[in-house]
Order: structure tokens, then sequence, then C-alpha cells
């Protein structure tokens, strides 16, 4: 009786398991021993996707659903197992809202205001974007109706723009960072003659032009005598392993016009004015300033001020390099550019009042803390190695210009017919309608079904009268209205033709 009556509980939490199998497993034993893999993914029946399968490790209590977060996770998961290359949006339930697909090797950077509205950006390049540095490649800004507006990299370096950052300015211009080569004489660092160094860059291009309106360069203005990754432990300093003695980062320019520069590997955040001269240097060797407990940080990512008196980085002070802290984290930090102090606000909290979402870089996670630093819950999308560059949480409203897709299953000796689709980036479809014609009258679509949007790819079953010869599907939002049309295909998958003339949709929220 009891052994049966687990058995049925086990049962029931299998099978319920394999329904949803695209929302966030919670907690889920399995996942976390590595038993399912060490890059879990999703898959579907039709949709050329297989992103990344999620796990709450720390579960909301409405796991999978997570209420308390609005908006979308914007990330590129990396792994070492065969996890292709390319961003996307996910919600906070695990299902996936758009994969970046044909771009090549690309990474997520999440939205940027560009003429006044966001955009999407997205880095596309070689090299790899998490231990990379030597990534080049450019950056794509994409509208809400993911058309490429605007492709943007550095100019007159020997190389094209990394994956670290991005900054879209009011100006029109994006601030970006790179990795030049350049030969150096490094035996004074016990390194080779002629060596090998990466001169990283900090540059802003008008975007408009592709021209260069400002470019520093590290060995102009920090000698490596105040940086910490030796030869050997940052490269070996030849031509194929230059020395990345400086490793840029993070850089921010804020509207009276400097710019905030994070040198991982010297400890030091730079403030940097138009000139390119250093205003001060905040952390490593020869810090301005001097630091109240908890507030100092090493090797640290991602360096942003927020006002006059608040800056927010990401502390990497136990990485691979040292043990310089118990853990890396967040911090969210006071500092007087007059008293030149530097002091803790809280750990794991920084941006905006209000929570913040950290995501771990090498450790393939996420996670939301409340304003005092507390953790709310964690994700993990993957086992290390997997990881993802940065995290971002957006709102974000999209249609794409291509037309939804479907595939028309062809086995339907049942006479039932299955329909998938999807539509890669809508984020306002809640369900699907599925349409048929007959071969006298392949334009004129009668409505046969409609299923409510749960995931990625939605799976319609029509079971009714077998004289219909096509079927496209249409998107609706939440008030049933129609957002577009697919093309049209035949039962048997061989024949598709595109929508009729007169299945317009006009644009509405956008
Ligand atoms: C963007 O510009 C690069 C050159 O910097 C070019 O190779 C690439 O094809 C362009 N990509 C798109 C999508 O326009
Ligand atoms: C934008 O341009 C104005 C005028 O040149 C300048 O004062 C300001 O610093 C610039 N802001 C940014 C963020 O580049
Ligand atoms: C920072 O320190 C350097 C060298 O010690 C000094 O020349 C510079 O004036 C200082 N900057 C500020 C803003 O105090
Ligand atoms: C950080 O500051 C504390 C004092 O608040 C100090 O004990 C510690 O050594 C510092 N850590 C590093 C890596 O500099
Ligand atoms: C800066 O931001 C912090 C945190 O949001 C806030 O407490 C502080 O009042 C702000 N200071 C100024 C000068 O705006
Ligand atoms: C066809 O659909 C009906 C109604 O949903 C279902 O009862 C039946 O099992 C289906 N037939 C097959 C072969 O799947
Ligand atoms: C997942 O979350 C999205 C966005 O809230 C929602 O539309 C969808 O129905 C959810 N899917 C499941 C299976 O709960
Ligand atoms: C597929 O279906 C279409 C429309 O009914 C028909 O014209 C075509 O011959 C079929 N093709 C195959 C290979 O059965
Ligand atoms: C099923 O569709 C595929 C392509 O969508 C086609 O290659 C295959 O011939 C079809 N099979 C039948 C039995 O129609
Ligand atoms: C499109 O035109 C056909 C007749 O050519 C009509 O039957 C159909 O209802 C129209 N569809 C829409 C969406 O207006």
């Amino acid at each position: 009786m009891l052994s049966s009556l687990s058995a049925s509980i086990f049962l029931s939490l299998f099978l319920a398991r394999h329904a949803r199998a695209s929302v966030a497993f919670c907690n889920d034993l399995d996942y976390e021993s590595g038993a399912l893999g060490l890059s879990p993914s999703q898959t579907y029946n039709a949709a050329p996707f297989s992103p990344v399968q999620i796990n709450y490790a720390l579960a909301p209590s409405d796991c999978p659903a997570n209420s308390q977060v609005e908006g979308y996770f914007f990330y590129s998961p990396q792994g070492v197992v065969a996890m292709p290359g390319g961003g996307l949006i996910m919600n906070p339930n695990g299902t996936m809202v758009y994969f970046a697909a044909g771009f090549g090797q690309s990474s997520m950077r999440g939205l940027q205001e560009y003429e006044g509205a966001d955009h999407l950006a997205i880095w596309v390049g070689d090299g790899s974007p998490v231990t990379g540095g030597h990534g080049s490649g450019y950056n794509l800004l994409l509208d809400n109706t993911y058309s490429v507006v605007a492709n943007v990299t550095v100019t007159n370096l020997g190389t094209g723009a990394d994956v670290h950052e991005l900054q879209i300015t009011p100006n029109k211009t994006a601030v970006m960072t790179a990795y030049p080569t350049q030969e150096a004489d490094l035996t004074a660092f016990g390194g080779p003659n002629p060596g090998y160094l990466l001169n990283c860059a900090a540059q802003e291009v008008d975007i408009t032009t592709g021209e260069a309106v400002f470019t520093w360069q590290a060995l102009d203005h920090v000698d490596p005598s105040e940086c910490f990754a030796a030869i050997g432990e940052a490269g070996t300093g030849t031509v194929d392993d230059p020395w990345d003695y400086f490793h840029i980062n993070s850089i921010q320019k804020n509207d009276d016009g400097n710019y905030l520069i994070s040198s991982r590997h010297c400890h030091t955040l730079y403030l940097v004015n138009p000139d390119g001269d250093i205003i001060w240097r905040m952390g490593g060797m020869n810090s301005n300033f001097t630091f109240g407990p908890g507030a100092n940080y090493t090797w640290q990512h991602h360096a942003r001020i927020h006002n006059s008196s608040t800056l927010s980085v990401f502390n990497n002070g136990a990485s691979e390099f040292d043990q310089d802290f118990p853990f890396s984290q967040g911090l969210l930090l006071n500092y007087d550019d007059s008293a030149m102090t530097v002091s803790l606000i809280n750990a794991r909290s920084p941006f905006d009042p209000g929570d913040s979402i950290v995501g771990w870089g090498a450790i393939p996670y996420y996670s939301q803390h409340d304003t005092d630093g507390n953790i709310l819950w964690s994700v993990q999308f993957g086992l290390v190695p997997d990881s993802a560059y940065r995290v971002f949480l957006h709102d974000w409203i999209a249609r794409p210009t291509t037309p939804p897709s479907i595939q028309v299953s062809n086995t339907s000796s049942s006479g039932n017919v299955t329909v998938y689709a999807w539509w890669n980036g809508a984020t306002e479809v809640t369900a699907w309608q599925l349409l048929g014609s007959t071969a006298d009258e392949p334009m004129v679509a009668s409505p046969l079904i409609v299923a409510d949007k749960l995931d990625f790819e939605t799976v319609l079953t029509y079971t009714g009268d077998d004289e219909y010869a096509y079927f496209q599907v249409a998107a609706m939002n939440a008030d049933g209205k129609i957002l577009g049309f697919s093309d049209f295909t035949s039962l048997n998958g061989t024949i598709t033709f595109v929508k009729a003339d007169n299945q317009t949709v006009t644009a509405a929220s956008l």
C-alpha cells in the first residue's frame, strides 16, 4: 500500500516534470549533481533552438514562476560542452523568449538607450567572451523589431571591440573596450625581449561616422609595475600569448565628460578626463582613496558611478588569481572625492534603490538580493565551468518583422493534425490561433482552434474534420488581437506559401 502510494507520487512527479520540461527546475538534485549533464538544455518539437534549462538552486516560494521578478533576463550562457554561442532573453520561469540566432558567436549585452528608445545590444566576434579580453568584433544595436539599426566597433587599433564593454551615450557615441597587442621589452618584468603585451584601449566612437572621438591606451598612462598579474599569470609575453597586464573590463562615460575605467589586473578604478589624464585612482597600489572596512576590492568588474557619492563594483577578490577575500560579491560604496575616502554601504545590493540582480560570471548563477544584500533566490544555468559574462534584467516589448514560424506534423494517420508555432523574440503573444484552408481556396483561411502560449513553442492539435490542406497560425495578444500571421504549410509539410496580402496587422503597443 505504502509502496504503491509512493510509487504513484513518484510517477506523477516524473510525469509533471516531463510535461513542463522547459520551465525551471526547482532544487533539482539530479541537475545539481550533474546527473543531467554539465549543460542541461531545453528542446522543442520543431523550433531549432536548445537554450539552457535553468534550475532554482535557492527557489522562490512560487518556483518556477518567481513572481518577485518583473521583466526578462538577458544573458549569454557559455559552456565547454557544446553550448551554442548566442544571447538569449528568458522569462523568470525559465522559458525562452528570444534566441539571438544567425549572428555567429555573440554575447548579449542587454538593453541600451539609443535615439530615445531601448535597443538590444549584441556583441559579435571571435575569442572567448568570458576569459577573453582577446575577442575582436563589433556591437549591433537592434530595435524592438529586431532590425539592426547600428553596427559599431573601435577604429585604428588593429583589432575590433572586445566583449567587455559597450556604453551608448546620449550623444550618439559608443564607448567600447579593445585589446590591441603591442611589442615591448618585458625583461624588467621577467618576460622576453622582444615581448608582447595587451595595450588595453578605451575608445569612444561616433556611431554615425564610425570615427573615434576619444582613445585612451593603458600603457600611455599606467606603468605595469602598479599591477598584480605577473607574466605567466596572465599571458607569457609572447606574440601568441601576450601579457595582459592591465585587463580593462568596464568603462563608464559620465555626464561631466570623464571616464571611469576599471583595470582588473591593477585592482584600480581610474577616473580619466577627456584629455586622457588620470584624475584619481581608486584601489590598487597607488590609490588616492583610503578604504573603510569591507569597501576594498581586487580583480574587480563592472564599476558604475551612480551619483556624486555612490558607486557599485563587483569585487572578484576570490578568483582564479588569488583568494584575497572569502568570496566575491557586489559592493555598493559611498565615496567622497574631497576627503578621498570610500566606505561600504552594503554588499551584494548595488544599483538603484531597491533590489539588485547579481550575475556571478564564471560561476553559472544569477541571483536577486534585497536592499540589505540578503539573497532572495538564485538560479543556476549549468554547472561549472559554464558561465555568462554579465546578466541583465530589463522590461522589453518587442515584435519581429519576420512572421511567426510554423511546422505541421505530417504523421497524422489518425486524422489529428499537430502544429508547432513559435515567434522568436515576440513578447506580447499570449495565445495562438490555428487556421486551415482547403486545396481549392488556399488563401481563404478559417480559424480552427486556439491554444494558450505557455512556452517558447506551442503545440496545437486539431482533431476536427480533414477538409483542410493547408495550415497557418496567428499570434494573439492578451486582448485577442492578432499580432501576426505565419505563412501557410501543407499538411504533408512539403509546400509552403506566404500569407495572404490582406493578413496584415498594424503595430499596436510598440
Ligand atoms: C558589422 O560591421 C562589421 C565590420 O565592422 C561587418 O564585418 C559585419 O558584417 C557587420 N554586421 C552587420 C550585421 O551589419
Ligand atoms: C555630450 O556632449 C556634451 C556636449 O559636447 C558634453 O558636454 C557631454 O559631456 C557629453 N556627454 C556624454 C555622456 O558624452
Ligand atoms: C592622486 O595621487 C597622485 C599621486 O600620488 C597625485 O599626483 C594626484 O594629485 C592625486 N589626485 C587627487 C585627486 O588627489
Ligand atoms: C581589505 O581591507 C581590510 C581592512 O578593512 C584588510 O584587512 C584587508 O587586507 C584588505 N584586503 C585586501 C585584499 O587588500
Ligand atoms: C546617491 O545615491 C544613494 C543611493 O541611492 C542615495 O542614498 C544618496 O542620497 C544619493 N546622493 C546624491 C547626492 O544624490
Ligand atoms: C486525436 O485527438 C483526440 C482528441 O484530442 C484524441 O482523443 C485521440 O487520442 C487522438 N488520436 C491520436 C492517434 O493521437
Ligand atoms: C512562464 O512565464 C511567462 C511570462 O510570465 C508566461 O507567459 C508563461 O505562461 C509561463 N509558462 C509556464 C509554463 O508557466
Ligand atoms: C503535399 O500536399 C500538397 C497539397 O495537398 C500536394 O499538392 C502535394 O502533392 C503533396 N506532396 C507530397 C509529396 O505528398
Ligand atoms: C514530412 O515532411 C517532411 C518535410 O517537412 C518531408 O521531407 C517528408 O517527405 C514528409 N513525409 C510525408 C509522409 O509526407
Ligand atoms: C482575406 O481575403 C479573403 C478573400 O480573398 C477573405 O476570405 C479573408 O477573410 C480575408 N482575410 C482577412 C484577414 O481579412
